[in-house]
């Protein structure tokens, strides 16, 4: 297993380019199987993750090629062979229950393994077949199986979900695209990954409207064609590389992202003592303070603090003056950087959801473990700012999420390598 060495090396300078939104490509893919012509995604990340989710389409019988070295990507779904999801691909990665919706309403049936636990949460999909069996589907959970049929077809109807789950959402949008008559999806999930992918179901020829509200109204058709979709940006991955001045100083441009993809992200960076601006190509950050401040974070659904972006803001807090109030409200377990950024030094209480932080003046390096995609890149983050060196292990954690880290990070100063194992 890979790791990665990380130094201190002064301050940043330079650009930094955002790569297509993993999560908005992992709920795209499954999209190909809503029409039997070709749907092809440019600006598509070249992650593990991209490639787990080809191999489950390719064994559903879905054409899947991947062009200009990953970031296009051809799908075309005209003769399916399977409508069975296996266990051992679900277990790795959760977003291959992104299946399910579409499968429903193109074939009527579908056996999706369970995902299991994994690092941050139980994540369970009771949200998503209260609204697929609302939309008509019977669903029986049967040998860690969710065995799905819509013998009758799918119909719309009101569809209230009991949290804006962002999975569950796009699954009920997918299914709802080719259901007959009208659906109601209340509660929606609002992220930037949803509206994105209504835009390219919309090129496909469904009717939608309020992607990115809370209330989203789709008009059933009868069938989709074929489109051309741009992936939107990746929120989390600009998010992640924006915080990185902070951590070393100096100041970075993210080229292809903008402000608006990352809600109260940007407010509490402002508030923190950062300098956040859009430019032309994107958005520019410079740390001129000489010591951060103390914040307090909620993690909430878009347009809230992102959950995805916790760790990183965390592992920033840790030098910043004065204590930090941190709340993560969407994942029951999601602390698991705190302990790894003590061993560097940092002073974190954790209660439950709550974490303590008490700003230090700077951490250590040490030998740290990644135990999941964003605490990784926390983890990371830290050792460009800490006394000494940072080893962060397992880092195949990180390639699920962020393509080409170190290369992108050395480009704008920072002293990392990979060490392979
Ligand atoms: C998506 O996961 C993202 N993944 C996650 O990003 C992200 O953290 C999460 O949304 C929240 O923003 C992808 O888009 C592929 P949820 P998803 O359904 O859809 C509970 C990353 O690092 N819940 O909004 O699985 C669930 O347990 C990943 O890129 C139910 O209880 O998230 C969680 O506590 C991590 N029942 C909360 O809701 C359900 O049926 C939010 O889950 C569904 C969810």
């Amino acid at each position: 297993m890979d790791s990665i060495r990380v130094r201190a090396n002064g301050p940043l300078r330079g650009q930094i380019p955002i790569a297509g939104a993993k999560n908005a490509c992992l709920a795209l893919m499954p999209a190909t199987l809503l029409s039997e012509e070709p749907l092809t995604l440019t600006n598509a990340p070249r992650l593990s993750d991209i490639r787990t989710m080809t191999l489950l389409l390719r064994s559903l019988g879905v054409e899947v090629s991947a062009l200009a070295d990953g970031k296009v990507i051809a799908l075309s779904s005209h003769g399916l062979t399977s409508t069975r999801a296996d266990y051992d691909i679900v277990r790795k990665m959760r977003a291959s229950n992104l299946v399910l919706g579409p499968l429903l309403a193109r074939e009527g049936v579908a056996t999706v393994s369970l995902p299991g636990g994994c690092a941050i949460g139980a994540r369970p999909m009771d949200i998503h077949i209260a609204a697929l069996e609302a939309l008509g589907a019977e669903i029986e959970l049967r040998d860690g199986y969710l065995h799905a049929k819509a013998p009758r077809g799918l119909r719309g109807t009101r569809v209230a979900l009991r949290f804006a789950s962002v999975g569950a959402t796009e699954n009920t949008l997918m299914a709802a695209v080719l259901a007959k008559g009208t659906t109601v999806i209340e509660n929606a999930a609002r992220e930037p990954e949803i509206v994105d992918l209504a835009l390219c179901l919309s090129r496909m020829g469904a009717q939608i409207d309020g992607a990115g509200t809370s209330t989203i109204t789709v008009q059933g058709v009868d069938r989709l064609a074929g489109a051309t979709h741009h992936v939107v940006a990746d929120r989390i991955e600009l998010g992640t590389y924006m915080l990185a001045p902070a951590f070393a100083g100096g100041e970075v441009e993210c080229i292809g992202g903008h402000l608006d993809l990352l809600g109260a992200f940007v407010e509490k960076l402002r508030l923190v003592g950062l300098e956040v601006e859009e430019s032309a190509a994107g958005v520019r950050v410079r740390r001129s303070a000489d010591r951060l401040q103390a914040v307090d974070v909620v993690t909430e659904p878009y347009p809230g603090f992102p959950t995805d972006l916790q760790a990183q803001m965390m592992a920033m807090l840790c030098t910043a003056q004065g204590v930090s109030v941190l709340e993560e409200r969407i994942f029951e377990n999601r602390f698991m950087h705190a302990p790894e950024l003590m061993r560097m030094g940092a002073r974190i209480e954790v209660h439950g959801g709550t974490a303590r932080i008490t700003g230090v003046e700077r951490l250590r390096g040490a030998p740290v473990m990644a135990t999941d995609l964003r605490a990784s890149v926390s983890l990371i983050l830290a050792g460009l700012g800490a006394e000494g060196e940072t080893v962060v292990n397992r880092v195949y954690h990180l390639d699920r999420g962020y393509e080409r880290l170190e290369e992108k990070l050395r480009a704008v100063g920072a002293d990392i390598e990979r060490i392979a194992a």
